[in-house]
Protein backbone atom coordinates (compact mmCIF):
# COMPACT_ATOMS: atom_id res chain seq x y z
CA UNK A 1 0.00 0.00 0.00
CA UNK A 2 1.36 3.25 -0.39
CA UNK A 3 0.49 6.61 0.50
CA UNK A 4 -0.30 10.59 -1.33
CA UNK A 5 1.95 13.07 -0.62
CA UNK A 6 0.05 16.32 0.13
CA UNK A 7 0.97 18.59 -3.11
CA UNK A 8 1.43 22.36 -2.43
CA UNK A 9 2.18 24.60 -5.74
CA UNK A 10 2.82 27.73 -5.41
CA UNK A 11 2.97 30.66 -7.75
CA UNK A 12 6.04 32.02 -7.65
CA UNK A 13 9.72 31.26 -5.44
CA UNK A 14 8.94 33.69 -2.74
CA UNK A 15 5.47 32.28 -2.17
CA UNK A 16 7.16 28.51 -2.13
CA UNK A 17 9.31 30.02 0.71
CA UNK A 18 6.81 31.43 2.69
CA UNK A 19 4.49 28.46 2.75
CA UNK A 20 7.47 25.73 3.30
CA UNK A 21 9.38 28.30 5.70
CA UNK A 22 5.73 28.35 7.56
CA UNK A 23 5.72 24.71 7.82
CA UNK A 24 8.84 23.94 9.14
CA UNK A 25 8.81 26.57 11.73
CA UNK A 26 4.88 24.89 13.01
CA UNK A 27 6.40 21.28 12.80
CA UNK A 28 9.32 22.68 14.90
CA UNK A 29 7.30 24.32 17.28
CA UNK A 30 5.14 21.63 17.86
CA UNK A 31 8.27 18.94 17.98
CA UNK A 32 9.95 21.56 20.49
CA UNK A 33 6.47 21.51 22.89
CA UNK A 34 5.77 17.90 22.57
CA UNK A 35 9.67 16.38 23.38
CA UNK A 36 11.75 19.70 24.40
CA UNK A 37 13.97 19.20 21.20
CA UNK A 38 13.40 19.44 17.05
CA UNK A 39 15.58 17.05 15.11
CA UNK A 40 15.45 18.13 11.52
CA UNK A 41 17.62 16.87 8.70
CA UNK A 42 18.65 19.60 6.09
CA UNK A 43 18.29 18.92 2.65
CA UNK A 44 21.54 19.03 0.59
CA UNK A 45 21.76 20.68 -3.42
CA UNK A 46 20.55 24.54 -4.89
CA UNK A 47 16.73 25.01 -4.05
CA UNK A 48 17.18 25.30 -0.25
CA UNK A 49 19.22 27.84 -0.72
CA UNK A 50 16.53 29.98 -0.88
CA UNK A 51 14.02 28.73 1.89
CA UNK A 52 17.24 28.32 4.71
CA UNK A 53 17.66 32.66 5.28
CA UNK A 54 13.55 32.62 5.60
CA UNK A 55 14.03 30.09 8.71
CA UNK A 56 17.19 31.95 10.64
CA UNK A 57 14.12 33.45 12.37
CA UNK A 58 10.96 31.68 13.63
CA UNK A 59 12.58 28.81 15.04
CA UNK A 60 14.22 28.26 18.52
CA UNK A 61 17.31 26.66 17.10
CA UNK A 62 18.84 26.72 20.39
CA UNK A 63 16.51 23.65 21.10
CA UNK A 64 17.66 22.05 17.68
CA UNK A 65 19.99 18.67 16.33
CA UNK A 66 20.56 19.68 12.90
CA UNK A 67 21.60 16.62 10.51
CA UNK A 68 22.32 16.53 6.57
CA UNK A 69 20.69 14.01 4.11
CA UNK A 70 23.28 13.14 2.60
CA UNK A 71 27.12 15.04 2.00
CA UNK A 72 29.60 14.99 -1.11
CA UNK A 73 32.55 13.80 -0.61
CA UNK A 74 34.54 16.89 -0.61
CA UNK A 75 35.93 19.41 2.44
CA UNK A 76 33.37 21.21 4.57
CA UNK A 77 34.61 24.66 2.83
CA UNK A 78 34.15 23.18 -0.69
CA UNK A 79 31.66 25.23 -2.66
CA UNK A 80 30.18 21.59 -3.25
CA UNK A 81 29.45 21.34 0.47
CA UNK A 82 25.50 20.68 1.51
CA UNK A 83 27.21 21.90 4.92
CA UNK A 84 28.77 24.78 3.74
CA UNK A 85 25.74 25.81 2.06
CA UNK A 86 23.62 25.39 5.11
CA UNK A 87 26.35 27.53 7.40
CA UNK A 88 25.76 30.51 4.84
CA UNK A 89 22.23 30.42 4.63
CA UNK A 90 21.25 29.18 7.97
CA UNK A 91 23.62 28.13 10.96
CA UNK A 92 25.68 31.26 11.07
CA UNK A 93 22.86 34.07 10.55
CA UNK A 94 21.02 32.20 12.84
CA UNK A 95 23.59 31.85 15.36
CA UNK A 96 23.30 28.29 15.81
CA UNK A 97 25.52 26.42 18.48
CA UNK A 98 27.60 24.52 16.80
CA UNK A 99 26.59 21.65 19.30
CA UNK A 100 23.45 21.53 17.73
CA UNK A 101 25.23 21.03 14.22
CA UNK A 102 25.96 17.00 13.14
CA UNK A 103 28.03 17.36 10.28
CA UNK A 104 29.28 14.39 8.26
CA UNK A 105 32.69 14.04 8.90
CA UNK A 106 33.58 14.29 4.92
CA UNK A 107 37.46 14.80 5.82
CA UNK A 108 37.91 11.67 7.27
CA UNK A 109 39.72 8.86 4.41
CA UNK A 110 37.41 6.37 5.66
CA UNK A 111 33.75 6.90 4.45
CA UNK A 112 32.46 3.97 5.70
CA UNK A 113 33.42 5.08 9.05
CA UNK A 114 31.99 8.40 8.60
CA UNK A 115 28.88 6.97 7.73
CA UNK A 116 29.53 4.77 11.24
CA UNK A 117 29.47 7.36 13.52
CA UNK A 118 27.03 9.48 11.80
CA UNK A 119 24.56 6.93 12.26
CA UNK A 120 25.73 6.68 16.00
CA UNK A 121 25.28 10.21 16.50
CA UNK A 122 21.58 10.25 14.78
CA UNK A 123 20.75 7.47 17.30
CA UNK A 124 22.91 8.71 19.88
CA UNK A 125 19.63 9.64 23.23
CA UNK A 126 17.02 9.39 20.65
CA UNK A 127 14.88 6.84 19.57
CA UNK A 128 13.02 6.12 16.67
CA UNK A 129 11.42 7.81 14.95
CA UNK A 130 14.86 9.74 14.72
CA UNK A 131 13.89 12.87 12.88
CA UNK A 132 11.18 15.29 13.75
CA UNK A 133 11.12 16.55 10.06
CA UNK A 134 13.29 15.27 6.82
CA UNK A 135 13.55 17.77 4.51
CA UNK A 136 14.81 16.48 0.88
CA UNK A 137 15.16 17.79 -2.94
CA UNK A 138 14.55 15.90 -5.89
CA UNK A 139 16.76 15.12 -8.63
CA UNK A 140 15.63 14.59 -12.51
CA UNK A 141 16.23 11.02 -12.48
CA UNK A 142 14.30 10.39 -9.14
CA UNK A 143 16.76 10.71 -6.81
CA UNK A 144 16.88 11.99 -3.42
CA UNK A 145 19.10 13.22 -0.92
CA UNK A 146 22.26 10.69 -2.00
CA UNK A 147 19.59 7.71 -2.91
CA UNK A 148 20.66 7.29 -6.67
CA UNK A 149 19.42 5.02 -9.15
CA UNK A 150 21.08 1.40 -9.17
CA UNK A 151 22.88 2.28 -6.11
CA UNK A 152 23.89 -0.15 -3.41
CA UNK A 153 22.45 2.24 -0.47
CA UNK A 154 18.61 1.89 -2.02
CA UNK A 155 18.76 -2.06 -0.75
CA UNK A 156 19.89 -0.92 2.60
CA UNK A 157 17.07 -1.90 5.22
CA UNK A 158 19.25 -1.67 8.68
CA UNK A 159 21.78 1.08 8.32
CA UNK A 160 20.89 4.75 9.04
CA UNK A 161 23.68 6.15 7.20
CA UNK A 162 26.11 4.75 4.51
CA UNK A 163 28.64 5.90 2.47
CA UNK A 164 27.86 4.62 -1.36
CA UNK A 165 29.76 4.85 -4.70
CA UNK A 166 27.45 6.43 -7.36
CA UNK A 167 29.14 5.52 -10.54
CA UNK A 168 26.90 8.05 -12.52
CA UNK A 169 28.55 10.83 -10.97
CA UNK A 170 32.11 9.02 -10.50
CA UNK A 171 31.98 10.16 -6.81
CA UNK A 172 31.25 8.85 -3.16
CA UNK A 173 28.59 10.28 -1.20
CA UNK A 174 27.50 10.13 2.57
CA UNK A 175 23.34 9.50 2.97
CA UNK A 176 20.86 8.68 5.24
CA UNK A 177 18.95 5.96 4.15
CA UNK A 178 15.44 4.74 3.61
CA UNK A 179 15.22 3.72 7.45
CA UNK A 180 15.80 6.89 8.84
CA UNK A 181 14.14 8.53 6.11
CA UNK A 182 10.96 7.15 5.38
CA UNK A 183 11.38 6.47 9.80
CA UNK A 184 10.73 10.61 10.11
CA UNK A 185 7.87 12.21 11.87
CA UNK A 186 7.46 14.46 8.56
CA UNK A 187 8.78 14.64 5.24
CA UNK A 188 8.94 17.78 3.17
CA UNK A 189 10.36 17.66 -0.41
CA UNK A 190 11.22 21.02 -2.07
CA UNK A 191 11.30 20.54 -6.01
CA UNK A 192 11.21 23.33 -8.83
CA UNK A 193 12.03 23.87 -12.35
CA UNK A 194 10.50 22.15 -14.75
CA UNK A 195 13.81 19.94 -15.41
CA UNK A 196 11.85 18.20 -12.29
CA UNK A 197 8.65 17.93 -13.39
CA UNK A 198 9.00 14.11 -15.47
CA UNK A 199 10.72 12.81 -12.24
CA UNK A 200 8.26 14.27 -9.72
CA UNK A 201 5.26 13.30 -12.00
CA UNK A 202 7.02 10.08 -12.02
CA UNK A 203 7.98 9.12 -8.33
CA UNK A 204 4.02 10.80 -7.13
CA UNK A 205 1.86 9.02 -9.60
CA UNK A 206 3.66 6.08 -11.08
CA UNK A 207 5.40 5.03 -8.01
CA UNK A 208 9.07 4.22 -9.38
CA UNK A 209 12.16 6.13 -9.10
CA UNK A 210 14.31 6.32 -5.74
CA UNK A 211 12.49 8.97 -4.30
CA UNK A 212 8.88 6.94 -4.21
CA UNK A 213 9.08 5.04 -1.51
CA UNK A 214 9.75 8.08 0.88
CA UNK A 215 7.07 10.27 -1.08
CA UNK A 216 4.49 7.61 -1.34
CA UNK A 217 5.05 6.49 2.40
CA UNK A 218 2.13 5.90 4.57
CA UNK A 219 3.83 6.03 7.68
CA UNK A 220 3.27 9.95 8.55
CA UNK A 221 2.83 13.15 6.35
CA UNK A 222 4.79 14.18 3.43
CA UNK A 223 4.28 17.22 1.60
CA UNK A 224 5.52 18.00 -1.71
CA UNK A 225 6.05 21.87 -1.92
CA UNK A 226 6.25 23.14 -5.87
CA UNK A 227 6.58 25.67 -8.38
CA UNK A 228 4.07 25.11 -11.32
CA UNK A 229 7.45 24.04 -13.08
CA UNK A 230 8.00 21.22 -11.48
CA UNK A 231 4.20 20.21 -11.03
CA UNK A 232 3.68 20.71 -14.77
CA UNK A 233 3.67 16.68 -15.30
CA UNK A 234 1.58 16.02 -12.43
CA UNK A 235 -1.73 14.61 -13.41
CA UNK A 236 -5.28 13.84 -12.12
CA UNK A 237 -4.24 15.53 -8.91
CA UNK A 238 -5.66 18.65 -7.99
CA UNK A 239 -2.54 20.49 -6.46
CA UNK A 240 -4.09 22.15 -3.20
C1 LIG B 1 22.58 16.78 -2.99
C2 LIG B 1 21.17 16.63 -2.54
C3 LIG B 1 20.30 16.05 -3.64
C4 LIG B 1 19.46 17.21 -4.11
C5 LIG B 1 18.92 16.96 -5.50
C6 LIG B 1 18.27 18.20 -6.05
O1 LIG B 1 23.48 16.73 -2.16
O2 LIG B 1 22.78 17.02 -4.18
O3 LIG B 1 20.93 16.26 -1.34
O4 LIG B 1 19.50 15.00 -3.29
O5 LIG B 1 18.42 17.45 -3.21
O6 LIG B 1 20.01 16.60 -6.32
O7 LIG B 1 19.28 19.15 -6.22
P1 LIG B 1 18.98 20.67 -6.64
O8 LIG B 1 18.19 21.27 -5.53
O9 LIG B 1 20.32 21.28 -6.77
O10 LIG B 1 18.21 20.63 -7.92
Amino acid sequence: MSGQPKIVVAASLPELVEVAAAHVRRVAADAIAARGRFRIALAGGSTPRALYPALVTGVDWTRANIFFGDERAVPKNDPMSNYRMARETLLDPAHVPPANVIRWRTEDPDLDAAARDYEEALRAGAAAPWLDLALLGLGPDGHTASLFPGTSALAEEDRLAVAVDVAQMGTRRLTLTYPALCGAREVCFLVTGRDKAAALATVVEAGHLPAARIIRRTGGPVTVFCDRDAASGLKGRTPS
